[in-house]
């Protein structure tokens, strides 16, 4: 509990190693902007000094670098981290989403709730609303029930995706740039194959939400097989959800959980091969109640007495707890690899080309003032006009950038390193 609330107070959640990578990761490119415009100054002056320094195409080709970086600028700002909830009908998925977005936003109930994929996003705006596939515009909600009223009167394929756009300023993971998307019951889907074409492609985490009083079912294995093939090294987590059931089978709780235990293991260790026990068991399967912890969000856990809770509660609480700080290291650790690598080598690579073109002017035109020098005697006048054009193209350029470059290659690897 402690660890959760703390994290709240001091803003340091995990999450933050994604949104300060992703400030960093802007601010390079910002730098790199300004390197590649800078190049594009230097070299349009040597092109026109007509000397032969750079070749047409090459020069294109760094000009080209200005939209290319700006590109992916704009990707990096829509760099977000996703998590993608699945599992048998009535298990509990949206109400584990509800937990940690700590509002009652997906509507839940016994049955089959959910018909489609839900994605939960951020806006700036203050006021939430729905976007259904087929309607150019996002329909504003005024209340949380409103949501379950729009998807029920629409009709939408389950195969669909409706955006529910969630105001940032309520609540810190959809802040920090968290997407998640529900999805409905595994067993009654038909195409499980599309869904994670779809759907799954791009997340970073997994996570499995499977009623304690039942187990893992084979539709829900077949589908964590499928993703497995698809999605190298999926980061995976096995909520066991309905905990709060053993209470009335006290005597029965180890052995159970022993058994939840021993089959989530040798699932995620000897059929997917994804971890060793130990790892596994400690930071990939939790026993939790969701609805209990949707309804004792930010209890202290520490100061006992008070709450009258049973320990078993209490434990419950605080497995949900240590679940949602596993989950935000994993989600941020992995979306800050899979995304900012790519951009952070995007970089380098736009870097060397044109630092390699730039030395390439320089080198070339240190030969022409070589040879140039050489025929001092004869072509005097000249000879002084090529001097005083190269030296004034160079110079202040080539420091420049030379200072820019290290600067960006220093903080690539440092915000890769963290
Ligand atoms: P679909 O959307 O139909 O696929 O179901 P879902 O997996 O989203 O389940 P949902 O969150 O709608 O929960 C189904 C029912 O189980 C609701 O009535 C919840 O209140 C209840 N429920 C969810 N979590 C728990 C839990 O931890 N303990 C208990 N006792 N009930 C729970
Ligand atoms: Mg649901």
């Amino acid at each position: 509990g402690s660890i959760r609330q703390n994290n709240i107070i001091n803003g340091n959640s995990p999450l933050k190693l994604f949104t300060h990578a992703k400030t960093t990761i802007t601010d390079i490119f910002k730098n790199i902007t300004s390197y590649v415009n800078d190049s594009n100054i230097y070299l349009s002056d040597v092109i026109k000094s007509d000397r032969n320094l750079i070749s047409n195409e090459k020069y294109k080709e760094i000009q080209h670098l200005k939209e290319k970086v700006s590109r992916i600028l704009s990707i990096i700002s829509r760099d977000h981290m996703k998590v993608v909830f699945f599992g048998r009908t009535s298990n509990g998925k949206s109400t584990v989403m509800n937990a940690m977005l700590r509002e009652r936003i997906l509507p839940v109930g016994m049955g089959h709730t959910t018909n489609c994929f839900l994605q939960i996003e951020g806006t700036d705006k203050i006021e939430a609303s729905v976007l259904i596939p087929g309607c150019d515009e996002p329909k504003n909600i005024n209340n949380l029930s409103t949501i379950g009223n729009a998807l029920s009167r629409e009709k939408v394929d389950s195969d669909s995706l409706v955006k529910i756009l969630w105001p940032k300023e309520k609540c810190h993971l959809i802040r920090d740039d968290v997407v998640l998307v529900d999805s409905p019951g595994i067993d009654v889907s038909a195409n499980l194959d599309q869904w994670i074409e779809k759907y799954c492609l791009d997340a970073d985490v997994f996570i499995l939400v499977v009623s304690a009083e039942a187990t893992i079912t084979i539709a829900e294995k077949t589908f964590l097989h499928n993703v497995a093939t698809r999605v190298s090294n999926p980061n995976i987590f096995i909520l066991m959800n309905r905990w709060d059931a053993t209470d009335d089978e006290p005597e029965m709780v180890d052995l159970v959980k022993k058994q939840h235990l021993d089959r989530g293991l040798e699932f995620l260790c000897d059929e997917l091969n994804l971890y060793q026990r130990k790892e596994a068991a400690e930071h990939r399967m939790f026993f939790i109640s969701a609805r209990e912890a949707l309804s004792n969000r930010n209890i202290d856990l520490s100061s006992s007495s008070k709450s009258g809770f049973t320990k078993a509660h209490k434990e419950r609480l605080a497995d949900f707890n240590k679940f949602e700080h596993e989950f935000e290291k994993c989600i941020s650790k992995t979306a800050v690899q899979t995304k900012f690598e790519q951009h952070a080598n995007r970089g380098k690579e736009i870097l060397s080309l044109i630092s390699e073109t730039i030395t390439n002017t320089i080198n070339k035109s240190q030969t022409i003032k070589e040879e140039s020098s050489e025929k001092l005697i004869q072509m005097e006048e000249r000879n002084t006009f090529v001097e005083n054009e190269l030296i004034s193209i160079t110079d202040v350029a080539k420091e420049k950038i030379r200072y820019v470059a290290e600067d960006v290659y220093k903080r690539v690897s440092q915000t890769l390193n963290d």
